[in-house]
């Protein structure tokens, strides 16, 4: 199939001092070529893990994911990651950042600064081509990892927590700016998030994982970010459908915590 195949895998960190982490215990799951996939689980399931794996960073002690049918063994410009701080280059400007992939591909530099302007429009940066990164807020520079990322044209993009340090109204606005990019762009989409919100928000499908060892809980069909092509997020976000799927996800994260803190205490 096109798109992304996990299948069967497990990933079992050895600790120098002795002992071992069960970071991941026989995920599989299958995304197809243009979806958009949110993430979401306590802290410490192993959703850094999985995304490491299907970038190629880390290689499974089991299992293997495919990619349009073949076989992850490493990473590839096919897929781009965004982090939850930019990692940009703070030394270069906004501009320069972006070029940055098409230009160590040794792509034309004409074809590049067209490409930058244009999404530098599409991310709402048109002005700010010339500025060094260090002059820009959080969201700012999201908006110029995401669009560096997209320069490269990549097939699938991997956001590790992409929104989790802006404060609360940069970051609504970002997952507009998400969607929008998902729409226009038909990249297939892997979102972690901390955020229940964002998570039934932007997710097609929503994977709700657990940890000790990291695993897939529950996996949901989601109509909400189809919804946002033509209603506001405020209307879905206070829709009693989302509410009600807020609220059952919230629960079954906070038992989980409460396991979690309950596992911790002497
Ligand atoms: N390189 C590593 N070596 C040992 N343990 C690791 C390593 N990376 C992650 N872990 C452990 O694996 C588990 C899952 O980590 P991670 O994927 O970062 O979780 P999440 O992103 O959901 O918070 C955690 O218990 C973490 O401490
Ligand atoms: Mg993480």
């Amino acid at each position: 199939m096109t798109g992304i195949a996990i299948d069967g895998v497990s990933m079992v960190f050895t600790i120098p001092g002795g002992g071992e982490v069960h970071a991941l215990n026989n995920v599989s799951l299958d995304i197809k070529e243009g979806e958009i996939v949110s993430v979401l689980g306590p802290s410490g399931c192993g959703k850094t893990t999985l995304l490491n794996i299907v970038a190629g960073f880390l290689s499974p002690t089991s299992g293997e994911v495919q990619l349009n049918n073949h076989i992850v063994k490493g990473p590839g410009s096919e897929r781009g990651m965004v982090f939850q701080q930019g990692a940009l280059f703070e030394w270069l400007t906004v501009s320069e950042n972006v070029a940055f992939g098409p230009n160590m591909a040794g792509k034309p530099k004409d074809q590049t600064r067209q490409k930058v302007e244009h999404l530098l429009q599409i991310v709402g940066l048109g002005d700010f081509g010339e500025k060094p990164v260090y002059q820009l807020s959080g969201g700012m520079q999201q908006r110029v990892a995401l669009a560096r990322c997209l320069a490269n044209d990549p097939d699938v993009i991997l956001m590790d927590e992409p929104l989790g340090a802006l404060d609360a109204l940069t970051r609504e606005k970002m997952q507009g700016l998400v969607l929008k990019l998902w729409e226009e762009t038909g990249k297939t989409i892997i979102l972690i998030t901390h955020s229940v919100e964002e998570a039934l928000f932007l997710g097609e499908k929503l994977i709700v994982m657990a940890p000790r060892p990291g695993r897939i809980e529950k996996i949901y069909d989601l109509p909400f970010a189809r919804q946002g092509r033509t209603k506001s997020p405020r209307d879905i976000k206070a829709s009693a459908e989302f509410v009600e799927k807020r609220e059952e996800i919230l629960s079954m994260i906070w038992e989980m915590e409460e396991e979690i803190m309950g596992q911790a205490t002497p």
